[in-house]
């Protein structure tokens, strides 16, 4: 019987779409946006980050999965075979290598946080935080000084992530982010609208888009262009990773549209649900990675069924946080399979020296905040940096054509414009600005 492949490779670029969605949306949108955009100022702060998601994050992203498509391998393995097959060194190999070490660094205090949502299904249903602004920061505050609590949740979540990976990724996880994705979105727009209603509307849009540009610092805009590599997922190999998985000739650059779209759609949706709580209830807005967990919570402690609609919503945030956490280690796993060892042992390993990590973040707060900056902030970008400067100057263009499916049109070659040049330097003078 004669078979059509376009239904294959339909659903194997949706499969690719579902896999990099549920990596790019996670805590990153729901939790670190809004509180990195509360500690920068607002407005400012947020059109620098939509201009690195649009001139930065876009063209890497396609650049990762162009890469990984052509090697079809684990992130390390194909830049070091494209390098070779393009008479370059093989060392490019070792931007791989930083990405697993950036992944696994990533996962330290990721799972810590996902930990806390996982808590706060529990408290949503107890009703456990209470139904007031102080209780509710009280919670908070008594989650953070209990190490035991901390560390119980942070062990479960790295257990599930470790258990999905060690599974195989590829399979399973397309469906859950199939529901899990338009479910989320239902949920934000139900929480903006709470926002809207019962919420400083006005003064929480002021903040998050009166733009006072005299107010930036060298450093917010670090922090903000860090933020558009962590938030879709780029620079550490992740989305590289996925795109090994990418269809031969579906088209890169429409499909790299959606995912951020739909990144920072959410991102945007988040904050547009705390901020109005934040002024209405006299909390403050640069209060730091509490902020989703004494915003959000003022609302489910106040609507009718709030305990159910809490504990959904929490349910929602662990699972984007599993989707966005297996993808940091899967790039680590994948070149432990190439090297010879079995899934389910180098899973094990790498997800044990995350939950080490784990565990000292939850000890010494300054542990998570290093690595919460130096991964976005420095690892993140550099490791972007090279990978645009791998596939902008190293792979031939010949390559890259045949890659994109663009077609050579000027979609194509103004990607390939922003990607050797307007990226790099502007990654570069983001850093040097930042650090004299
Ligand atoms: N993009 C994820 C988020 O926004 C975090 C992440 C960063 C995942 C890097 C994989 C790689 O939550
Ligand atoms: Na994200």
């Amino acid at each position: 019987m004669a078979q059509s492949p376009a239904p294959i490779t339909w659903n194997s670029r949706l499969t690719f779409i579902l896999a990099a969605t549920g990596s790019a949306v996670g805590l990153g949108n729901i939790w670190k946006f809004p509180y990195i955009t509360g500690e920068n100022g607002g407005g400012a702060f947020v059109l620098v980050y939509l201009a690195c998601i649009l001139l930065i994050g876009i063209p890497v992203m396609i650049a990762e999965i162009m890469a990984g498509r052509a090697g079809r391998t684990d992130p390390a393995h194909s830049m070091a075979a494209l390098a070779r097959e393009s008479k370059a060194t093989p060392a490019w190999g070792l931007i791989g290598g930083l990405g697993m070490l950036a992944g696994l660094m990533i996962m330290m205090f990721y799972s810590v946080v996902a930990g806390w949502a996982l808590d706060y299904v529990w408290q949503s249903i107890t009703g456990g935080y209470g139904d007031s602004a102080e209780s509710i920061e009280a919670h908070f505050n008594t989650l953070l000084s209990s190490d035991s609590q901390q560390l119980l949740w942070h062990t479960l979540f790295a257990a599930i992530t470790a258990a999905v990976v060690a599974a195989g990724v590829t399979r399973g996880i397309g469906r859950a982010v199939d529901i899990l994705m338009p479910t989320l979105l239902l949920f934000m727009v139900m929480l903006v609208v709470y926002a809207f209603v019962k919420g400083d509307f006005a003064a929480g849009m002021h903040f998050m888009f009166d733009a006072d540009f005299s107010k930036l610092s060298g450093e917010a805009i670090l922090v903000a262009m860090g933020h558009a590599f962590f938030t879709l997922s780029l620079g550490m190999g992740a989305i590289m990773a996925y795109g090994a998985y990418f269809p031969g000739h579906a088209s890169i650059g429409k499909t790299v549209l959606a995912i951020a779209a739909m990144d920072t759609v959410i991102a945007l949706m988040a904050g547009a649900a705390m901020f109005p709580l934040v002024f209405a209830n006299d909390l403050t807005p640069g209060q730091g990675p509490g902020l989703m967990f004494v915003t959000l919570p003022i609302a489910f402690s106040q609507i009718e069924g709030g305990a159910f609609f809490g504990s959904i919503f929490f349910i929602l945030v662990s699972i984007a946080a599993l989707s966005s956490s297996i993808s940091l280690i899967e790039p680590g796993v994948a070149w432990m399979e190439k090297r010879g060892l079995k899934r389910p042992i180098a899973t094990l390993m790498l997800a044990g020296v995350a939950w080490v990590g784990g565990y000292f973040s939850i000890h010494y707060g300054a542990v998570f905040n290093a690595l919460d900056y130096i991964t976005a902030n420095i690892m993140l970008p550099l490791g972007g940096l090279f990978i645009a400067l791998f596939v902008g100057w190293v792979m031939p263009a010949q390559r890259t054509l045949y890659e994109s499916g663009m077609a050579g049109g000027p979609a194509y070659r103004s990607w390939r414009f922003v990607l050797r040049y307007i990226a790099p330097i502007g990654i570069l003078v983001v850093f040097i600005n930042s650090f004299l």
